[in-house]
């Protein structure tokens, strides 16, 4: 892969060079960082005359990390220095970034914030016009301007979503090539490089026109999620103005009708259980056993999602009061998690077993047991919004992001959804019920350790 012509988000570029600011112990006001981009990192280290604080072997927090790689891609001139000087006070605070208080940590959480939010709105927003390459193949182009330098960190997300076809992004600080196999960065472009509109876009309208639901419009919402300066490169956007006009109009003859549409959302988490007792989308809600929706507040900073409901669970109609409940409620209480401020539910509503004599055994549900009743997740995470959320396990995370992936490879740090909330992964707690000995410490250490690590988030998010 090519390199995008500019550093800009060359997180590790920077990290060594402020390693080695730190070991000079070059303080924050000395430190310089506004060289031309292209040698930004390779400036000369400042000589001082001793270290302020023992910066021989550098601290860096876990949660300094994590804000800091968001904050890193923001735009911001002052975003170098204020994550050295974050560093540098780490040095001798490290407990700096749990103070919600002090300006540098607030001002990073807002910068790591408006980035995240910005990766969300070139995913939902940016949309591609088809053009014929000079051999007869239809190549896909898109013309997105990003508010930060998120272009590189989008790219996996556009390869995984847009696999199969060719395609490229075009911005004002570089562009993206995918020709199916590999991915190629290549130089800044300008709108007038990109495609104005395409046969598609009349399907694409029509599409949209058929989905607008008029009885669910909230123009104030809607414009707060879907800013203006997004339209001119949204086909559907011209519709908005008389979708909105005729709304009120359109409303009334569904309401005459009495047929709502279908796919409609639940306002309410109550209706979501109560309709999802009835859900037979799926071979397991055809067990006929009961259906457990999620419990908690209407609106809850962090929602906590497991697999689906065990033996115990079908029969209380509660998520998590078995055998693992009480693993998982003894963990998120040693974590500082206050649960009965969380949101609790599963990827999967109804109980999935084999019966064998007189006992039901738990059985894993499928992918597309599981893609099925996401319609019911997410309809909970529309009305609960949290801005942070705990998968336990391969079934929850398939769950949040619609793919398989492995625990063990994505535990521990954050993923960010379309929706900018936060996605934390980590095992299931039946699976520390299935250890003994050593293997039980070890894994249950590390439960702890990420569960830890959410509720720094949870804090974090709520302040
Ligand atoms: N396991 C889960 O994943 N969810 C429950 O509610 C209970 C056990």
């Amino acid at each position: 892969m090519r390199s995008l012509p500019s550093p800009a988000d060359d997180f590790e570029a920077w990290r060594d060079r402020a390693r080695d600011l730190l070991r000079a112990g070059t303080p924050p006001d000395h430190a310089t960082w506004d060289a031309a981009a292209g040698d930004l990192f390779a400036l000369p280290v400042p000589e001082q005359g001793g270290a302020a604080v023992d910066t021989h072997q550098p601290r860096v927090a876990l949660a300094f990390m994590q804000v800091a790689q968001s904050v890193f891609l923001h735009s911001d001139p002052e975003r170098f220095s204020l994550l050295y000087r974050l560093l540098w006070r780490l040095q001798g605070q490290p407990r700096l970034m749990e103070d919600q208080a002090d300006p540098d940590v607030r001002r990073a959480e807002r910068l790591a914030q408006q980035v995240r939010r910005d990766i969300h709105k070139m995913r939902a927003f940016l949309r591609f016009r088809a053009v014929e390459e000079p051999d007869g193949s239809e190549r896909y182009v898109a013309w997105f301007e990003p508010d930060h330098h998120i272009l590189r960190a989008n790219a996996g997300f556009f390869v995984r979503r847009f696999t199969t076809m060719r395609w490229s992004i075009l911005t004002p600080l570089g562009s993206l090539h995918w020709d199916g196999e590999t991915l190629q960065e290549g130089p800044p472009a300008q709108a007038a490089d990109a495609p104005a509109g395409d046969p598609t876009e009349d399907l694409w309208r029509g599409y949209y026109a058929s989905i607008f639901n008029p009885a669910r419009l909230k123009v104030g919402a809607m414009l707060k999620e879907m800013p203006r300066r997004y339209w001119k490169n949204m086909p559907e956007a011209a519709l908005i103005p008389q979708l909105i006009a005729t709304a009120q109009a359109r409303e009334a003859r569904m309401v005459a009708q009495g047929s709502p549409e279908m796919g409609e959302r639940p306002d309410t988490l109550r209706e979501i259980a109560e309709l999802v007792q009835a859900c037979r989308r799926c071979p397991i809600g055809c067990n006929g056993t009961q259906a457990v929706a999620g419990e908690g507040p209407d609106r809850a900073g962090l929602m906590i999602v497991g697999e689906q409901p065990g033996d115990v669970e079908e029969q209380a109609g509660r998520p998590f009061v078995g055998p693992a409940g009480q693993v998982l409620r003894t963990h998120l209480d040693e974590a500082g998690i206050d649960l009965p401020r969380a949101y609790l539910t599963n990827a999967v509503k109804h109980f999935k077993f084999t019966p064998t004599g007189k006992r039901r055994l738990h059985q894993s549900p499928t992918a597309g047991e599981i893609d099925t009743c996401r319609w019911w997740l997410e309809g909970e995470r529309v009305l609960v919004r949290p801005r942070v959320i705990l998968a336990l396990g391969a079934s929850a995370a398939r769950g949040l992001l619609g793919r398989t992936v492995s625990v063990q490879k994505e535990r521990g740090r954050p993923h960010v959804l379309e929706d900018g909330a936060e996605l934390w992964i980590t095992t299931h707690p039946s699976y520390l019920l299935r250890l003994t000995d050593e293997a039980r410490a070890t894994e249950e250490r590390r439960f702890a350790e990420d569960l830890r690590a959410v509720a720094g988030r949870v804090r974090v998010q709520a302040a």
